[in-house]
C-alpha cells in the first residue's frame, strides 16, 4: 500500500551510537527525543539498548505508551489541565510557571512521588522559560520550600521559535544563571540541558562551554543533521526515515494552465512561466499527508504542486511510467506529518541483527 514510510532501524540505530559517542566526547549526555516518531515502539527498542539515562517527549500521550525503564520527561511545559498525567507518566517535567510546579507539587504528593523539575530558562529565542533578565530569586525560594518536587537542574532552548544560534557569548547568559540559582539553592544543580540539535556545531568544534551536560536531540538523530546551520553531520544516516508514493497518472502537457487564472484549491494565487510542453507525473500523496516543501524529491523529479490528495511532478528522466513508485526523503516537519497521517503506511527495514 502507498503511500509508505519507510523505516530504516539499523540508520536510526547507527546514528544514535554515532551521536551518544559524540556527545561522551565533550562529557555530555544525550536525552533522546522521541515525539517525531511518536515513540514508535521499534525505535525505543533501540533507545533501550543504549546507555541513555533519560527519554524525552513533548505529549503525555507518547510518554504512556513508552516501554521502557529509563526516566521519561516532558518536555513541553506541562498543562494545568494535565498535571495528573505528568505526575503518573514523567519522571521530569520542564518547567516555567510557578503555579503549574505548585500544581506538580501537590499532586505529586498525593500520589506518593517526588517529581523532578528542570527550571527553563529564555536567553533570548522567545519561546518557553523565565526571561534571564527577569528576577527569579523568589520563584526558586518559592520551589525550596516544594517537598514533592526536587529542582534537577536548569535548561533553554534555542533556535525553535527566535530562531536564535547557540554561541559560547549567549551561553554566558546560561552560566550566569547556574550560578545565580545555585547560590539561592545552596547546592550544585545536577543537570544543564543545554539545547537541542541546534548546539550540536559547537560541540562538533569542542566551544560548547564545559558546564553544560545534557543535550535534548531529536532532528539530528532522523535526518541526520544539525539544525544551526542545517548541515548534514558527516557519519550519520539523512535518510532514516524516507516516503514512498504511486505514480497514478503520467502525460505530456503544458507547463502553464489555460484560460483566465483565479487560485489553486487552496485559495492560493498561483503564476507560472510558460516552458512549453513537459512530462509531468501525479502521484497518488497530498497535502492531507505531507506540506509539498517537506519532500525532498530524487535527482530528475522536481515538485511543481500539490492538492489535498495529488501531488504533481516534472519528470526530468525517462525511466518511469504509471504504476512506479518515488522514493523521497523528509524533512524533520514531513516526518512529523506521514508519522501522524492515518493514511500513510508505516513498514521497518530490520538491524542488522533482525
Ligand atoms: C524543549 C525541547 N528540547 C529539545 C527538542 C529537540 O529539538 P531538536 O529536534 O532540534 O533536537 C525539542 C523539540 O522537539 C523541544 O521542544
Amino acid at each position: 500500500m502507498y503511500p509508505k514510510l519507510t523505516i530504516n532501524l539499523q540508520y536510526y540505530k547507527d546514528n544514535l551510537r554515532y551521536m551518544i559517542n559524540l556527545l561522551k566526547r565533550e562529557h555530555l549526555k544525550i536525552a533522546p527525543v522521541t515525539k517525531v516518531f511518536r515513540a514508535d515502539p521499534k525505535l525505543m527498542e533501540i533507545i533501550n539498548q543504549f546507555d541513555v539515562d533519560v527519554i524525552a517527549d513533548s505529549r503525555i500521550s507518547n510518554l504512556k505508551i513508552m516501554e521502557t525503564n529509563k526516566k521519561k520527561m516532558l518536555l513541553r511545559v506541562p498543562m494545568l489541565s494535565e498535571v495528573e498525567d505528568v505526575i503518573k507518566y514523567a519522571d521530569v517535567s520542564l518547567n516555567s510557571e510557578i503555579d503549574v510546579i505548585e500544581a506538580l507539587n501537590k499532586e505529586a504528593k498525593r500520589q506518593k512521588k517526588r517529581h523532578e523539575i528542570i527550571v527553563m530558562y529564555d536567553i533570548g529565542d522567545l519561546r518557553e522559560g523565565i526571561y534571564y533578565k527577569a528576577d527569579d530569586e523568589a520563584f526558586i525560594e518559592r520551589i525550596k520550600t516544594l517537598k514533592s518536587i526536587k529542582i534537577l537542574g536548569i535548561g533553554t532552548n534555542l533556535t525553535c521559535f527566535g530562531g536564535v544560534i547557540p554561541t559560547q557569548k549567549t551561553y554566558i547568559k546560561l552560566k550566569e544563571i547556574k550560578d545565580r540559582v545555585e547560590r539561592i539553592l545552596g547546592y550544585p544543580l545536577e543537570v544543564i540541558s543545554g539545547g537541542n540539535s541546534s548546539s550540536l556545531p559547537l560541540v562538533m568544534d569542542q566551544k560548547l562551554p564545559k558546564y553544560i551536560n545534557q543535550l535534548r536531540i531529536g532532528e539530528a538523530l532522523v535526518c541526520g543533521r544539525e539544525t544551526a546551520y542545517g548541515h548534514d553531520i558527516i557519519g550519520m544516516h539523512q535518510d532514516v526515515f524516507t516516503l514512498t508514493a504511486e505514480i497514478i497518472e503520467l502525460k505530456m502537457k503544458p507547463s502553464k494552465p489555460e484560460g483566465k487564472i483565479g487560485v489553486d484549491a487552496f485559495g492560493h494565487r498561483v503564476r507560472f512561466t510558460d516552458r512549453g510542453m513537459i512530462k509531468r507525473a501525479i502521484l497518488a500523496i497530498g497535502k492531507q499527508d505531507i506540506a509539498l516543501d517537506q519532500l525532498i524529491p530524487p535527482a530528475g523529479v522536481v515538485i511543481l504542486g500539490s492538492s489535498s490528495d495529488h501531488l504533481i511532478v516534472e519528470l526530468e528522466r525517462d525511466d518511469f511510467k504509471v504504476g512506479d513508485q518515488i522514493q523521497f526523503g523528509l524533512t524533520y516537519g514531513g516526518i512529523l506529518s506521514v508519522m501522524t497521517s492515518p493514511y500513510v503506511e508505516k513498514n521497518y527495514v530490520p538491524t542488522n541483527m533482525g
